[in-house]
Parts: C-alpha cells; structure tokens; sequence
C-alpha cells in the first residue's frame, strides 16, 4: 500500500526532482516517507518551509492552529498520506495556498504589463518564481497518491490538476532561464517600434495596424509589412531556439513527449483515446472549399486593383495586401472586395466617432448585452481597477488586449488599448465573455476555474459578437440607418463577416500546426522560416511579399507565439462559436436563416449558456458541450449553414469568372518581379519577352557559328591563295592585296569569336538565374487540389 509502482514513496519523491527542488530535500517533511505514521502532525515541519513562501504564512499559521484537531485524530494506521480522507485534507489546503500566490503572481503581472519598467518586471519574475515554488512543492506530493484508486471523482480529477506542474517541473535555474527568456520575448514584441527614415517610430498598436488596414500603396504596406518584421521576428530567433529547448525539457518532466503534446492534453478527455489532430484535420477539410472560394474571389478583385503584375490569378496572394499585418482577418479590405458596391455597408467605426461614443461607453454597451442575457453584472472593482485605454502619461504597455481573473472571487479586470472603432467594439464584446465565464464560475474550486476546455474561453465571447454584430442588433444600438432590402445587401453583409472568420479559418490552424512540428523536432532549428512559409502558402495560400531568408524569423512577429500562448483554441473556438451560436439561437426562438439571429434579450439563450459557463472545467468539455448544443462533437456544420447563401453566391461567382481555386502557381510574385527586371540584358521586360530574347540570341549564336565557319573556310583559301602569288582580290568590296585581305578576315573572325563568347555567357545567366528560387517554393506539393 506504501509502493507507488514498485517505488519506495521517497524515490518517487525525489526521482527526476532532487536536484532541482526549491525546497531543500532533507526538509522534505515525512509525510512523503510513511514508514512511520504520517500524521498531519508532520505538517508542522513544514512551517519553516512555505514561510519562506511569504504568501502563505496567514494561511499556514491558521492551520497550526488547527492541528491538534489532527493530532487528536488517531492515526495508527501507517501511510495515512494514501487515504483519500488525506487526500481532501491536502487539496483544501492546496486550494487556499494556491487563490493567493497566484493571485500575488496575478497582481504583479498586472504592473508589469501596465507599466513596463525594470522593477516591476523584477517583481514580476519574482512572483513568478514563489508560484512555481508552490505549484512544484504541490506537485510533487500529489503525485505520491495513488488517485486511481480513489472513489470520488472529482477528489481524483483535482489530484490530476495539481500533479500538472508545467514548467514548475524545470530545475530552478533553468526555470530562472525559461522565465528571463519568455519575459524577454513578449517585452520585445510590445516595445517594438519602426521607424521612419526621417520623422517618427511607429507602434503597432494603433500606428501599424492602422496603416496595414488603409494603405492602398504598396510601397508602404511593404515597408510597415518588412519592418515590422524586422523589429520583431528577426532579433527573437536564437532566444526563440533555447525557448524551445527549456519548453520541451518541462514537458518531459510532466510526462510528456514535448510541449505540443503538453498544450494538446488541454483537450484530452479521461479514459478516452482522443486524436486532435486528426479530428481537427477533418474539420479543417470540411471548411476548406468554402476557404478556397473566398480566396479566389478576393484574389481576382486584387487582381482588379493592384494589376497582373502583383497579383497572379493562379497564385498565391502577397502577404501584406489583406490588410492585417499577419494577413489574418482581412475585414479591413472590404472596400475592395465588396460583392456589390453599389450598396456599400455603412461606415459604422464613422457613425460611432460622429455619435462622440468613449471607451467607457463600449464596455457598457457589452456589459449591457450579457446582463440582457440575464447574466452577471460586472463588479464596480472592473471600473475602477482596468486599464480601458493606452495611457498617455508616458507609461510602456502590453497594448494586446486581455482579460484577467485575479483568483479572489471580486477582482477581474481588462486590459486594452481601445480605440473607437466597431472592430474595437466587437473585440470588447469578445472579452467581456472571459469576464462573463470568470464571474460565472467563481464559486468553483480553483483548480476549475478555467473554461471546459480553452476553446471554450474565446468561444462565448465570439457567440457574443455573432448576434452583436448582427444588422438587427447594430440597428437597434444605433449604428446603422438602414434595414436591409434584399439579397444583395444580405452577401454583402456575409462577405464582412467572412473577411474576418472564414479569412482566419487556416491562419488559426496552422499556427500550431507549425509549433506543434517545432516542438517535436520534425521542423529543425535551421529551417524555422522556410517551414513557417510553407505551411502560410499551403493552408492560407500566401506568400511574403519580398524575399525571406533564415536570417528572419517571421513567426515571431506574431504575438501569440513570442508571448507562447498556444493558437490552436482559436481555429477550435471557430467552429465552436456557429455550434453555441445556433443552439442559443434556437432556444431564443429565432426563425430565419443563422446569420440574421440575434439572441439580445433572451433570457432562455442565456440561461442555456451559464448553465454551461458555471462547470467551468470541473467537467468534461464534451459533456459541456453536448448540454449546450446536444451533441457531444465539434462540428463544422453550423459555420457552413451560416455563410450557405454566401457560399452559393461565391460559387456562381468563381464560376463565371472561371476562376481557379487554390494556387497551382505556387510561385510568389515577387519572384518574378526581381527576374524581370535584373534577368535580361538589363532590361525590365515581362516573362514572355524574355523568352523570345532568349531565342534571340540562340539564333544569333547559331548564326555567328556559321560565320565562323565561313570566314575560317574564306581565311584558308586566303591564305593558300597567297602563296600562290596571286595579286588582287576583294575584301569587303574593295580590292586589297590578299595578305591585307587576309589580316582584315582574321580581325572579323577574332570580334565574331569574342561575340559567341559574349552570348554563350549572356544564355548562361539567364538560364540560372531562372533556377534560383527560395527552398520553400521548389515543393512541387504545393499545387493545391
Ligand atoms: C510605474 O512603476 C514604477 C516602479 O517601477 C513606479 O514608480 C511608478 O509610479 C509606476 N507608474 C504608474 C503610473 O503607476
Ligand atoms: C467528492 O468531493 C467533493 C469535493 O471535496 C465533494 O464536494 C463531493 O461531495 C464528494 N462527492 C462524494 C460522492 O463524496
């Protein structure tokens, strides 16, 4: 009963720690070593220990006072530590140590990432360190119960979160490293800036993504598109090569193979075999051909707008004319896209700035639309304590929005840079979800307090902003003048939420797609850029718009990997967001085609979702989900039957044009561009006219050979004239004396020699120069299907 899988309790206890414990091993209390009694009197030994937590001494100070209730409790039997009784002991205890380191950790994060300076980030890493003090000291003892073989199973549900040390598991000084490295990382991406060559540095937010989003000169999107780039891939690449390392060393240490299989166990469920990847696979391959029809659509107006010679029709599209910086949402190009423009969408962004609408208002306007769900209010600490806009008393920021849980049942926050605008709106709406999901399960044990599964956390804000976004509810907060007519404006509508979510159907699949292969080791350190294009122009069918090399390192110029949050919730959340949004929007009573629901006001779509939000992850995510929606299974088809009138009118669309979908041409444009102009004889023609150039001068070649020929045989017979004594003959129509004549044949021969010579060369050069392509583009796998 003492064995854990043949192992004496201390081994298990120091196997793979010892060397690394934060706590000195010899002050390890006995409880881990049953061979006596193991009372929770023992817990006393500890004292000296966690005070050096300084977080848990109340804590622990209360309980001392407790122990003689412990004591009293006769516990002859030995290895007392394995029953469960110990078990809920241990938890509780767990349970009020954890709600205030984390939210210590919590708190001094907060400063940091609203005041970037050197002492709050000391701070910071410092309450990092006594977190992952508590999670490994934890950790450690959880993993001495034998939870299997427990009866209740949510006493074994929360040994298994606690025994789940993440990167606590890393010896101390190389958790000092790993902490320093992912610090530094996302400091780098906040504080980036571009500068102009003359005049002033650039931020992302709001200065870069505003001009990604406007800019109709490709000369500037270009810039923005490679500084950007150049400010934050490019000096995060060797950091991001030990990042990688240290992740993978914690995860084995979790029991893992590397961290991809870490971040995946997100979605495992108990007892049950799961294959996200391929469950995921599927799913991807359901949504593609509505993907590929958006893409060329939006492909053929490019085309419309910039010319053939940027945009290649059975091509990919150059990166940075969707107007994101990641070419991730392309809402922003909606001008150029629109199916009928003669009905042009009103400019809500304009009406809210014309109506003098404030980030305070936006917040209430989302806060407004979940408590006439019937939800939760927000608590006036909300107001008080979130940072709603940039400051501007100089302060350095983390402007990426997020919202946060402080793990005290009364302090949540948000933090975000809002600028009036409806995509801003939309994004508080999203938030304001994570607020709404922390406020509905508040009253949970810590350790549930998390969605049912991380999708499940961007989900209900984005089921917000699927009805929010709706005309119906634009129309009833104000925003819009107008009810819509008819099916045309109903596609031009559709194709604005397509720009955003269908658009980010691949970019938010193969984000991990791609870590998931660097983690594991398929993708090598030497080749990151290479594969972080080809999976863009596989699944997305972009391509960068100038040429890269391993110098740069383009996936660190988005965020979420320079900040190592996993992706993959957000191409899950997707399609879970249509599933939750249809359900709701059935037990709301809608009738109508999906895209035109609008749950506002429903108090029985709301009761349906906090019924799901208020589990939180205390169960599992397809029990959640099955009493939300009725079936336990992500889903694409929800998502389908809401863009089925776009996607119908998309296809009559591609088929008139005779549009190819995909990009069989895989070449990027700007390729060809550089070929143009540098290949042939310097002059900037197109790849027609150099082909006829070249067959030009093959001829030419071929004609001078046989002039050589000629004149060789003229010279001979010259020459053997020449002796002979013969006087006179003609050169180039004068008469001459034949040896004249024949030093004149030798200098033609000469310069026609030196001219073969100088073709020869030219076919050459342009021949290799043909052959020069980046290594991600020479896969011949990147013709589509
Ligand atoms: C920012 O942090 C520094 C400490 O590093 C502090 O002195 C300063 O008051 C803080 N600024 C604001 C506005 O909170
Ligand atoms: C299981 O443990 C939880 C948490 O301690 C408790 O609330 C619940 O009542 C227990 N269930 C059973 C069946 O004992």
């Amino acid at each position: 009963m003492c064995q854990i899988s043949g192992e004496s309790p201390k081994a298990a206890v120091t196997k793979g720690y010892s060397h690394q414990a934060q706590v000195p091993m010899d002050t390890l209390p006995e409880w881990t070593v049953p061979s006596t009694p193991c009372g929770w009197a023992r817990l006393t030994k500890l004292l000296p220990v966690l005070c050096s937590l300084r977080a848990l001494c109340p804590v622990l100070m209360a309980r001392w006072w407790q122990m003689p209730s412990y004591r009293r409790e006769k516990d002859a039997e030995k290895c007392l530590f394995y029953r469960e009784s110990i078990a809920v002991e241990f938890l509780k205890f767990y349970e009020k140590t954890a709600q205030m380191v984390w939210n210590e950790f919590r708190e001094a994060s907060w400063n940091y990432v609203t005041n970037i300076t050197q002492k709050n980030q000391e701070e910071m890493l410092h309450k990092d360190i006594e977190r992952s003090q508590h999670t490994l000291y934890f950790g450690t003892r959880a993993r001495l119960f034998n939870a299997t073989a427990f009866q209740n199973p949510i006493i074994r549900h929360m040994l298994r979160k606690v025994q789940h040390m993440g990167k606590a598991a890393l010896p101390a000084k190389e958790l000092r490293e790993y902490n320093k490295i992912l610090t530094y990382m996302e400091t780098m991406y906040s504080m980036a800036e571009v500068c102009m060559q003359e005049g002033p540095c650039l931020y992302l937010k709001p200065d870069l993504e505003e001009l990604m989003a406007t800019s109709r000169d490709q000369k500037e999107l270009l810039w923005a598109w490679q500084g950007w780039r150049d400010a934050t891939g490019r000096p995060l690449r060797t950091t991001f090569e030990r990042y990688v390392q240290l992740s993978n060393k914690a995860a084995r240490l979790n029991g893992y193979r590397d961290m991809g299989a870490l971040w995946r166990m997100e979605y495992d469920v108990e007892n049950e075999a799961s294959d996200l990847e391929h469950s995921l696979e599927q799913l991807f391959t359901e949504l593609q051909p509505l993907y590929l029809n958006l893409h060329a659509y939006v492909r053929r107006a490019l085309h419309r707008h910039y010319g053939p010679q940027t945009i290649n029709l059975r091509g990919p599209i150059p990166a940075h004319l969707l107007g994101s910086m990641w070419a991730q949402s392309w809402v922003n190009i909606l001008d150029l896209v629109l199916p009928y423009p003669k009905k042009p969408l009103e400019d809500v962004t304009k009406i809210m700035r014309d109506q003098h609408w404030k980030p305070q208002k936006m917040f209430e306007e989302a806060e407004n639309f979940y408590t006439s769900l019937g939800m939760l209010p927000l608590p006036t600490e909300f107001w008080i304590k979130s940072m709603l806009e940039k400051p501007v008393d100089g302060r350095e920021v983390v402007c990426h929005a997020s919202a946060w849980d402080f793990y005290n049942g009364h302090d949540f926050r948000i933090k975000k840079c809002t600028e009036v605008t409806i995509e801003d709106l939309l994004s508080i709406f999203h938030q304001m979800g994570h607020i709404q999901y922390f406020l509905q399960y508040q009253n949970l044990s810590v350790m549930f307090r998390a969605g049912a599964n991380p999708a499940f956390e961007e989900a209900v804000g984005s089921v917000a902003t699927l009805s929010a976004s709706s005309h119906n509810h634009l129309l009833n907060i104000g925003l819009l003048s107008f009810q819509y007519q008819d099916s045309e404006d109903e596609v031009n509508f559709l194709m604005g939420i397509a720009l955003e979510k269908v658009a980010f159907i691949p970019f938010s699949y193969l984000v991990d797609m791609y870590r998931w292969r660097v983690f594991d080791g398929t993708i090598h350190k030497h080749i990151y850029n290479q594969e972080w294009w080809s999976f863009r122009l596989k699944y997305q069918g972009v391509c960068p718009p100038m040429s890269r090399s391993e110098d740069d390192f383009d996936p660190g110029s988005k965020y979420h990997i320079s900040a190592s949050i996993p992706y993959i919730r957000y191409f899950i959340s997707l399609v879970l967001q249509f599933q939750f949004h249809e359900a709701l929007c059935k037990a709301s009573n809608h009738v109508g085609p999906l895209h035109q629901c609008n749950i506002y006001n429903s108090k029985k779509a709301g009761k349906l979702l906090e019924e799901a939000l208020k589990v939180g992850s205390s169960q599992p995510w397809p029990e959640v989900l099955k009493r939300l929606t009725g079936e336990s299974q992500l889903s694409a088809k929800a998502l389908l039957t809401y863009f089925r009138p776009l996607m119908n009118w998309l296809v009559t669309e591609n088929v008139r044009h005779g549009e190819i979908l995909g990009w069989p041409e895989f070449s990027c444009n700007f390729e060809e561009r550089e070929k143009e102009t540098v290949s042939f004889l310097g002059l900037e023609l197109d790849a027609e006219q150099a082909k006829i150039g070249q067959w030009v001068l093959l001829v030419l070649s071929l004609v001078m050979v046989l002039t050589i020929l000629m004149l060789g045989h003229r010279v001979y017979k010259l020459c053997n004239r020449t002796t002979a004594g013969d006087s006179g003959v003609y050169f180039l129509g004068m008469l001459m004396e034949p040896h004249q004549a024949a030093q004149g044949q030798w200098i033609l021969l000469g310069l026609c020699l030196i001219l073969f010579v100088c073709i020869i060369g030219l076919i050459i050069k342009n021949f290799t120069q043909h052959s020069k392509k980046p290594p991600w583009m020479i896969a011949e796998l990147w013709s589509h299907p």
